[in-house]
């Protein structure tokens, strides 16, 4: 267990909070895991029970292992648990308004020595850290989708991050055997500023006629060796997602090389968001 850090807070218990959830009681600390609902915590502990018997089966945990795993994690709709963490990470919707209230109260809650991260993929982690008592404290912690599978963790630092809370991140992230990549705070970071691009791209093609989703596909998987094509990639993350991603690409730079292609504007007022909706680039 790194130095100081044995209980660790993970806000927010969708998609991405259950799995940080899951990678950190595997590694053996102790989690609150908050969420505003009894019944999102229920369907987390379902999914982190379910993602745990998964590694069963590969044979890289026993069942002892994952009931151990379980018990080490709280599920609370109360935030005030929270004064117990030695380290949070923020994993609610990507709506600014709503980061900056949850961050401000847990701000509040937290020891002043409690770093605090978030999973934003998007927003400016400078910004983020401003709002708080404790810029310096504050770091961006960029998991990626499926968390347990995942090896990469964007480890952001904003304008404010100090040395020793990117040390202490850097070496948080190893603990919990992920492949931690430094960058600095920028519109995207890395990951989606050049993931997004050649996502959009891959829709102007289609857009423009060039070629079908499938043909998009099949040349980054067979020619450059992508394990999925851009499209499908786009339909796993949800288009409507990918446009908001753009926008803030679009926002931040102001250069037009980031424009949303208007066929994934099209289909996310269709409501065919990929994947999560039966139908994107391809159907499900
Ligand atoms: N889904 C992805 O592929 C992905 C990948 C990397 C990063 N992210 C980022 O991770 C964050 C979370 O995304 P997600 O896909 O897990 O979203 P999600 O909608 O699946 O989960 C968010 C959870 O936060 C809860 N929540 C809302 N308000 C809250 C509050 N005040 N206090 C505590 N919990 C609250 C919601 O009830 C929900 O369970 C976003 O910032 C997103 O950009 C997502």
């Amino acid at each position: 267990m790194l130095d100081g850090i044995h209980t660790v807070g993970v806000l927010g218990a969708g998609t991405m909070g259950n799995g940080i959830a899951h990678v950190f009681a595997r590694a053996g600390y102790n989690l609150i895991l908050c969420d505003v609902e009894a019944g999102f915590l229920d369907r987390a502990m379902e999914t982190i029970a379910k993602n745990l018997d998964r590694e069963i089966k590969k044979g890289k945990l026993d069942e002892a292992g994952k009931q151990q795993a379980l018990k080490r994690i709280h599920a609370t709709t109360d935030l005030g648990g929270l004064t117990r963490a030695d380290f949070v990470v923020e994993a609610v919707p990507e709506r600014l308004e709503l980061k900056l209230s949850v961050l401000r109260e847990a701000d509040k809650l937290l020891r002043p020595e409690t770093i605090l991260a978030s999973n934003t993929s998007s927003i400016s982690i400078t910004a983020l850290a401003a709002a708080t008592s404790r810029p310096d404290r504050f770091i961006g912690m960029h998991f990626m989708n499926p968390v347990p599978v995942m090896a990469l963790v964007e480890v952001i630092r904003a304008l404010q991050t100090s040395d020793a809370t990117f040390q202490t991140t850097m070496a948080l992230c190893e603990r919990l055997e992920r492949k931690p990549v430094a960058v600095n705070d920028a519109p995207g970071f890395v990951s989606n500023r050049v993931l997004m691009p050649l996502i959009n791209e891959a829709a102007f093609a289609v857009m423009e006629g060039v070629a079908t989703a499938e043909a998009v596909d099949a040349v980054m998987k067979l020619g450059m060796n992508h394990p999925m094509g851009p499209l499908e990639l786009a339909d796993f993350i949800g288009l409507d997602v990918c446009v908001d991603i753009l926008d803030v690409l679009y926002r931040g730079f102001g250069d037009s090389k980031y424009r949303a292609c208007p066929l994934l504007r099209k289909m996310v007022a269709a409501g065919w968001l990929g994947r999560k909706s039966g139908r994107g680039f391809h159907r499900y």
